[in-house]
């Protein structure tokens, strides 16, 4: 037979065609795209289905080191598994640096967690908490060279801050190595500032983590990063864009001639900061399960993001994934969890309901275009991080990722259906119409029907080279 694999029948989509074509696979990658593809070893019917990209999220948190006592809920195996059955075949995780250690040995310890464990492809981003010398005079150069072209920045967290100079340094390395950075724009002091009151004032609930970071917390932060930026003359990627006065920031700097990226998150278009009161649960602590950074806000905020994903402003939408148990003392529930939201581990799951979620609220309610929406989940994540034109588009030389997509079918999410880690989802009993039937990666069946049916090696840590695509 010609072809390894033929897909037959099915509407492919881009994130610039919408056409009917068979696919041809050929030792995992697309090998043709034509009206009839007839000579292959096997066939799979794809009639009634449109055939996607396969979901590149490029913003999860896999096995990363999270405080004293903290696990978070995923490893390599449980959180490649979950996005696979959700619609993936290619994530993006963080190899990070714990302050005083080496930046190098970290990202190899990370790396060998993954070796082997994965069921699709992993690449893997850098976080950079202490940037030494000998972290921008040596480590960092050097991994950027072996392939890990892209790190992020927080501008908060006790562990993580970098201060203004360390980011300028940080970005001026960037620009020279021609890295892509990813910031995390929450202001330190401002968030230090509203938590120490809010605690004197006995608001200690979980609900007091919206409280303490206000939209001007984030706000305040991308206009500095963008600053910043601007004299390093580095493109960054502004990541988690949780509103509009982040959203300010961007089209300004933007209409100044900035490359600015920005991504979001389904955690903002669907949730708010009343789901951290816990959503009338008995349990007072049940907020816990809607933590995140930055907190998600109000409807108007949805609406503006929306708004965002229209016109152009947003070029992802990631999860965000950062999976911990909720009735666990490893996780949202830890010893100190009580005392203060402080103590609430930052991160909600999201890695197996980015895309059912964003293509029910965007493509099903007319929202976003199906071109659009391949380009928010896998077109863009290729490009901007080096994985393009390997991975986030079909045509003849891509890896053969693909999912095929169901686009009437009607689900209900629910934990007892999931695939991760966590021991919750914070989408636990959402409506969806649309949903991913089955997840090839590199030419090989990893997921159907909700049951994952690949082993976990098939997936490779993928190195990349810098900017294969020129930031737009
Ligand atoms: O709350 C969040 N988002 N936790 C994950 C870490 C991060 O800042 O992205
Ligand atoms: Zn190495
Ligand atoms: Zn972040
Ligand atoms: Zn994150």
């Amino acid at each position: 037979a010609d072809f390894d694999l033929a897909i037959r029948g099915g509407t492919v989509v881009t994130a610039t065609d919408t056409l009917r074509a068979d696919l041809g696979i050929r030792a995992g990658r697309i090998a043709a795209v034509a009206e009839r593809i007839t000579d292959a070893a096997r066939t799979l019917d794809a009639s009634g289905l449109l055939v996607l990209p396969g979901g590149i999220d490029s913003h999860v948190h896999i096995a990363q080191a999270s405080g004293p006592g903290i696990v978070m809920a995923d490893d390599f195996a449980s959180a490649t598994r979950a996005a696979a059955a959700g619609g993936n075949t290619c994530v993006m995780p963080f190899a990070l640096q714990p302050r005083g250690a080496s930046l190098r040995e970290a990202t190899h310890a990370y790396r060998a967690l993954a070796e082997g464990r994965c069921h699709i492809d992993v690449a893997i981003h850098l976080i950079v908490s202490d940037p030494t010398p000998a972290v921008l005079g040596q480590e960092l150069p050097a991994l950027i060279a072996e392939g890990y072209t892209s790190f992020k920045v927080f501008m908060t967290y006790d562990d993580l801050v970098l201060n203004d100079r360390q980011i300028l340094d940080v970005f001026d390395l960037a620009r020279r190595e021609g890295a892509r950075v990813m910031v995390h724009a929450e202001g330190y002091d401002t968030i230090r500032y509203m938590t120490e009151k809010l605690e004197r004032a006995g608001q200690t609930a979980p609900y007091g983590h919206a409280l303490s970071r206000p939209e001007l917390v984030e706000r305040e932060a991308a206009h500095r990063a963008i600053a910043h930026a601007e004299l390093v003359d580095l493109p960054i990627v502004i990541v988690h864009v949780s509103g509009e006065q982040a959203m300010e920031q961007i089209a300004w700097a933007r209409a100044r001639g900035l490359k600015i990226h920005a991504e979001t998150c389904p955690q903002y278009l669907t949730l708010t900061a009343e789901d951290l009161k816990g959503r009338g649960a008995a349990d007072p602590m049940a907020g816990a399960k809607y933590v995140c950074s930055p907190p998600p806000r109000d409807s108007a905020s949805q609406a503006a993001i929306w708004r965002g994903l229209e016109t152009g402003v947003f070029e992802i939408v990631s999860s965000d994934h950062c999976p911990f148990r909720y009735d666990d003392p490893s996780g949202k529930l830890n010893p100190r969890a009580r005392d203060s939201f402080r103590y609430v581990p930052n991160g909600i799951p999201g890695i197996e309901t980015r895309l059912p979620i964003l293509f029910s609220e965007g493509v099903s309610k007319g929202r976003i275009s199906l071109n659009r929406f391949v380009e928010l989940t896998a077109t863009n994540h290729a490009k901007l991080y080096g994985l393009y034109p390997r991975k986030g588009s079909i045509g003849v030389g891509f890896d053969a990722d693909l999912t095929l997509w169901d686009p009437n079918r009607r689900e209900t999410i629910t934990q007892a259906n999931l695939h991760h880690g966590a021991d919750y989802t914070p989408w636990e009993g959402f409506g969806v119409t649309g949903w991913p039937v089955m997840t090839i990666a590199r030419g090989a069946v990893v997921a159907q029907d909700g049951r994952v049916t690949g082993a976990p090696d098939q997936g490779r840590v993928i190195d990349r080279t810098v900017q294969a695509v020129p930031p737009r």
